[in-house]
């Protein structure tokens, strides 16, 4: 169920718990806080700490740690909320007393960061169970005041966490569901709901546009491949914004087969584009000032009787010739043919999202995603705008005496490289082959970041992280032509 938030001065008489913030600092001077209590339960007031006390007359409270008052930002505030409300329990209403720990000129973004994490941190996916787990809280009061800029700050957080929700949904929904027509119907939904501009390609479209790649890595499936395009459109755009997500709605490897192993969390693949659509999803009441096309290739890489062979040669949208040594280096086929249909746009800007290689997770982990492009000055507002929105990303070169690894000896390319290693890097160049020269773009290797395998922890939950739904939104929202 949706979280709801409202804002008001004080807290209310009747909630269930209070939540508040506590800093480092606020630890030591405080004179308000159960010291003693605090101290027993091993509290210091550090990021994702919270205890619950209900020695007091009145609701139970929840202190949960922001860190050091100094280094307090959205990132801190996000956190503090979502363990305050998975602290809280089955406890159906809390007040959340986070923002006067917040200098009030930081406190709108401090709110956007709050909606976000207290709503995702309630997110289940339920779908598939007979009995719903026990409930969680329902309705958060905000409290502090700080009047319009405030409220609409925790407004468009609660939106955002929406879209996330939404591409958390669609990650997890299992591959033999969730479907290359299936998901083309769930981005058709919503465009209607939010009255942007859909196209879907079907199999023979996506034949009549040339499209090499999607249709190679289909070829082993008994599903038809679509390719999505959304598009939202303000009254006086101001530049053009595109997006791209990795759409393989599951990754068996094709038949460079991959393990059972390998092959658990492949619904997982289709990442990027959950991203894409739920980003796309809030755009509306996000209203950028910019147009922002969206470029979706979807299908599903298994291992029919036709699938394509290692050796087999395919033609990608902007004529280049692939040779596929390995089925399971997929993403970037499909990728080839979006990138190379985004390029004909001419945008002012490509960023794209994909699960595209297993070697970022060894190299980043799970919480930072890997990210490389063409053009510094869009690296770095890519950057800046993940930053704000509370997503890592790290830079990875591509460096020009790495492209002849990826030489064939029959087509232009070949799909892996020659060598070992730099398994993303080597990933990124070959998409850079399919961006037009002199279009800023950006590649975002979301593999490690898009699936959070642990117990539930901040504003994650084991499954889909709808990870770069906030980028994106944050992008679009702040999106300057990069010169
Ligand atoms: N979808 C996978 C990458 C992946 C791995 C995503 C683990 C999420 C978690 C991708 O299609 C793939 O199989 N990549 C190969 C590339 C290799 C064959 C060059 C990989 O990373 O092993
Ligand atoms: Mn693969
Ligand atoms: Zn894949």
């Amino acid at each position: 169920m949706p979280l709801s938030i409202e804002l008001s001065r004080d807290v209310p008489p009747a909630v269930d718990a209070v939540v508040v913030a506590v800093t480092a600092e606020g630890l030591d001077t405080d004179p308000g806080l159960p010291r003693g209590f605090l101290a027993a339960q091993g509290f210091e007031a550090k990021v994702d700490q919270a205890v619950v006390w209900t020695g007091g007359e009145g609701p139970a409270v929840i202190y949960v740690g922001v860190g050091a008052a100094g280094a307090l930002g959205p990132a801190a505030i996000r956190r503090a909320a979502a363990a305050g409300v998975r602290a809280a329990g089955r406890r159906a209403w809390i007040a959340l007393r986070l923002l006067e720990v917040v200098e009030p000129s930081a406190r709108p973004p401090a709110a956007q960061a709050l909606a976000e994490g207290a709503s995702l941190a309630v997110y289940r996916f339920e779908r598939f169970k007979s009995e719903p787990g026990p409930p969680s809280v329902q309705r958060v009061t905000v409290t502090g005041g700080g009047g319009k800029r405030v409220g609409s700050a925790l407004e468009l957080g609660a939106r955002i966490a929406d879209g996330v929700a939404l591409a958390r949904d669609l990650v997890n929904t299992p591959g033999g569901e969730l479907t290359p027509r299936l998901l083309a119907e769930a981005a058709v939904e919503v465009a209607e709901a939010a009255n942007l501009r859909v196209t879907v390609m079907d199999e023979d479209d996506i034949a009549e546009a040339g499209l090499g790649g999607l249709l190679g890595v289909n070829r082993g499936s008994a599903q038809p491949p679509r390719f999505i395009e959304l598009c939202y459109e303000p009254a006086r755009p101001r530049g053009v914004l595109a997006w791209v997500g990795k759409g393989i709605t599951f990754d068996a490897g094709g038949l460079s087969l991959k393990t059972s192993e390998g092959m658990m969390t492949m619904k997982n693949d289709m990442a990027g584009a959950a991203a894409v659509i739920g980003a796309f999803s809030v755009l509306p009441a996000v209203g950028p000032r910019c147009r922002v096309v969206g470029y979706v290739p979807a299908t599903d890489n298994m291992t029919g009787g036709d699938a394509t062979r290692p050796g087999d040669v395919l033609k990608i949208r902007n004529g280049t010739t692939v040779e596929v040594l390995n089925t399971d280096a997929e993403g970037r086929l499909i990728l080839a043919d979006a990138l190379s249909l985004a390029t004909e746009a001419a945008p002012d800007a490509i960023v794209d999202l994909a699960t595209l290689t297993g070697a970022v997770e060894v190299a980043l982990g799970s919480r930072i995603a890997g990210l490389m492009g063409n053009h510094p000055g869009w690296l770095d507002q890519v950057t800046a705008a993940a930053e704000r929105a509370g997503e890592r990303v790290w830079r990875l070169p591509l460096p020009d005496d790495y492209r002849p690894w990826l030489d064939s000896d029959v087509a232009d390319l070949r799909n892996i490289a020659k060598v070992k290693g730099a398994g993303t890097i080597i990933a990124g160049l070959f998409l850079q082959r399919f961006v037009g020269e002199g279009i800023p773009w950006a590649h975002l290797d979301i593999a490690g970041t898009a699936w959070w395998g642990e117990a539930p922890e901040g504003e994650f939950s084991r499954g889909g992280t709808g990870w770069g739904v906030r980028t994106l939104v944050e992008l679009a929202r702040t999106f300057r032509r990069p010169s």
